[in-house]
């Protein structure tokens, strides 16, 4: 037990230290303790240590080239305008670029043929509609549902009924919740739209939600906020306070005014801590990292996460088999194109391979393409070489599009591996079906801090899950980043 005598002492002390010079350790140097960092920075909070456990900064913004184009495997587009930090961030330096993602008009079938303008654009408005900006957040009436279930009620009431006097299009429209779902899961990073809660606090932004940093990749963000773009000359003091491959093993805090941090290959203490790796390694890891292990409540908002994800496969092509005007098309697989697939290499769900799983294909820059995973067969997916995705890729291009093009072959591939990388285990989150309560917000849980004896926040939580409405985004993670440093600053001034 601290006597009083101990406790005044023990408070003076960290008074003393909290107003000079607080020590603080950032685990984690993706967009949120980027973010942290560069904020306390510019506060005249110097001691800091970034611990990171890959051999880069970015996290889930991982900008590489790839045959001499800038590819995004993790982050690629600003979601939104208004109020999009983000946005406002990058909007001076003429670097973003709508997509302008349609289906219109690039939907094909097996056969090659293009499906009609009018239903390319009914199927747009079937699954894009649900997501447009809307103020209350609040689906009304989907207590409980998941995504899944309100968008095939959706599609009944939009699609199937419009269709269903129109005897050729009504077998397409029938087959198509397939699509639909396809669609939904890479927008929700989920391996199912049934895990999916249908009511959530996300906010949607107005503007366009399809901006890209092209040529110059999403880690271009990063360097803004360290103001090491466009002119480094100005960079903040941040490089040697990054350490990096070197991976937190243990969160040792048992209440007091210090925490320990190991790692692979050091030991680390400060007054302050801010965790930002994601609800994957939380999910997997928070045993072993945590000591002792987080309360209750942290571990019962971290269960009410879905961590799933999807993978892009870069290819390229030494020869241009497209037309210049085409950017992005997109596979309406019928259920007799998944009966006739002859592709035994890879992994299979029910029966179906991997390939069906392939559904979109965009241009990335010159002769770069990348091709769209989801759905639970993404962490097998991940794990196949690259000679297995080139020929599946190539297979998906030749039944699709093969009789009006003719399709070359790649040459090099490149895949992402979020899932089954241990220092992310997906890609973003959603909230669980089942688990969505009005007012009562898992991310908010997340996002407490532990305070310790003296009732001083030491155990702080960043990263995108932690944002209350703008979780499993870049401009969410970010905002959380600079919550916490601010939330530092307070206790920082309020000392001096
Ligand atoms: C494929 C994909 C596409 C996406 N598309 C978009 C998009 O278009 N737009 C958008 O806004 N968002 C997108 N997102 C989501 C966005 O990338 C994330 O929400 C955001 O980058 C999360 O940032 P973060 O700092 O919270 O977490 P992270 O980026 O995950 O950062 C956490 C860091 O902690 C590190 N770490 C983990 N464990 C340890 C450990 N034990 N010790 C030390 N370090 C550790 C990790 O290596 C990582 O660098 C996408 C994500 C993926 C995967
Ligand atoms: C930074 O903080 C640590 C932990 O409190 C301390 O040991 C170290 O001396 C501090 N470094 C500087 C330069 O003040
Ligand atoms: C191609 O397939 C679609 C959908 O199955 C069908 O509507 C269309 O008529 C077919 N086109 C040709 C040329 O066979
Ligand atoms: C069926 O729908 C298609 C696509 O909207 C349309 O082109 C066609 O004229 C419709 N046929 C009938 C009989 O209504
Ligand atoms: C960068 O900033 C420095 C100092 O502010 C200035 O002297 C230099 O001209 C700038 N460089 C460019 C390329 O803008
Ligand atoms: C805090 O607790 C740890 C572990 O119990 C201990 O090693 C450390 O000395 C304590 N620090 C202070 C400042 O009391
Ligand atoms: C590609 O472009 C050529 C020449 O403009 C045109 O004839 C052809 O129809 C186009 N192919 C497709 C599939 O759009
Ligand atoms: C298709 O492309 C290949 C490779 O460029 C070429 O050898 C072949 O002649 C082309 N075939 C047709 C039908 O254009």
């Amino acid at each position: 037990m601290l006597s009083r005598y101990h406790l005044v002492i023990l408070l003076c002390y960290c008074h003393h230290v909290l107003a000079e010079a607080p020590s603080v350790i950032i685990i984690g140097a993706g967009s949120a303790g980027i973010a942290a960092a560069t904020r306390l920075l510019e506060n005249s909070i110097t001691n800091i240590t970034i611990l990171e456990a890959e051999n880069r900064i970015g996290g889930r913004i991982h900008s590489a080239t790839f045959c001499g184009e800038v590819v995004d495997l993790g982050a690629e587009y600003c979601y939104g305008e208004k109020g999009n930090i983000v946005y406002d961030l990058a909007k001076n330096y003429n670097i973003l670029k709508s997509d302008s993602i349609t289906l219109e008009n690039i939907v094909y079938y097996s056969n090659g043929s293009k499906m009609d303008t009018e239903l390319s654009r009914d199927f747009e408005e079937t699954i894009f509609g649900y997501y447009a900006p809307n103020d209350d957040g609040d689906n009304g009436g989907t207590d409980g549902m998941s995504v899944g279930e309100v968008m095939i009620d959706r599609y009944k009431s939009m699609l199937v009924k419009k269709y269903e006097h129109n005897s050729t299009i009504s077998e397409i429209v029938k087959e198509g919740l397939r699509y639909a779902a396809g669609n939904v899961q890479l927008l929700e990073g989920s391996y199912s739209w049934f895990d999916v809660a249908a009511d959530n606090d996300y906010k949607e932004l107005e503007g366009a939600w399809d901006l890209a940093f092209q040529g110059v990749g999403f880690k271009t963000i990063l360097n803004i906020l360290m103001k090491n773009y466009p002119n480094s000359s100005e960079k903040l003091p941040i490089d040697d306070k990054i350490f990096l491959n070197n991976k937190v093993t243990e969160i040792k805090w048992t209440g007091n005014e210090t925490v320990t941090v190991y790692t692979s290959q050091n030991t680390y203490t400060a007054d302050f801590v801010i965790f930002t790796p994601s609800v994957g390694v939380l999910k997997h890891q928070k045993t072993n990292l945590f000591n002792p292990n987080l309360p209750s409540w942290k571990n019962d908002a971290i269960e009410a996460f879905n961590f799933g994800s999807v993978a892009k496969i870069f290819v390229h092509f030494p020869v241009q088999w497209w037309n210049d005007s085409d950017d992005y098309f997109s596979f309406f697989w019928r259920d007799a194109d998944l009966r006739s697939i002859d592709f035994p290499k890879g992994p299979t769900l029910d029966g179906l391979s991997w390939i069906t799983y392939i559904q979109e294909f965009g241009k990335i820059g010159g002769n770069v393409w990348a091709a769209w995973v989801s759905g639970d067969l993404v962490p097998e997916v991940e794990k196949q070489p690259s000679n297995i995705l080139k020929s599946g890729v190539e297979y998906v291009l030749k039944k699709f599009l093969g009789k009006v093009y003719n399709v070359t072959e790649i040459d090099q591939v490149l895949k992402t591996s979020w899932a089954t990388n241990d220092n992310f285990k997906g890609g973003y989150v959603s909230v669980r079906r089942g688990y969505y309560r009005k007012g009562w917000s898992h991310q908010d849980k997340l996002a407490k801090p532990l305070k310790g004896e003296s009732e001083r926040p030491v155990l702080l939580f960043a990263g995108d899950a932690t944002h209350p409405f703008f979780y499993s985004t870049v401009h969410g993670a970010i905002e959380t980043g600079y919550r916490e440093a601010e939330r530092i600053i307070k206790i920082h001034n309020e000392a001096k």
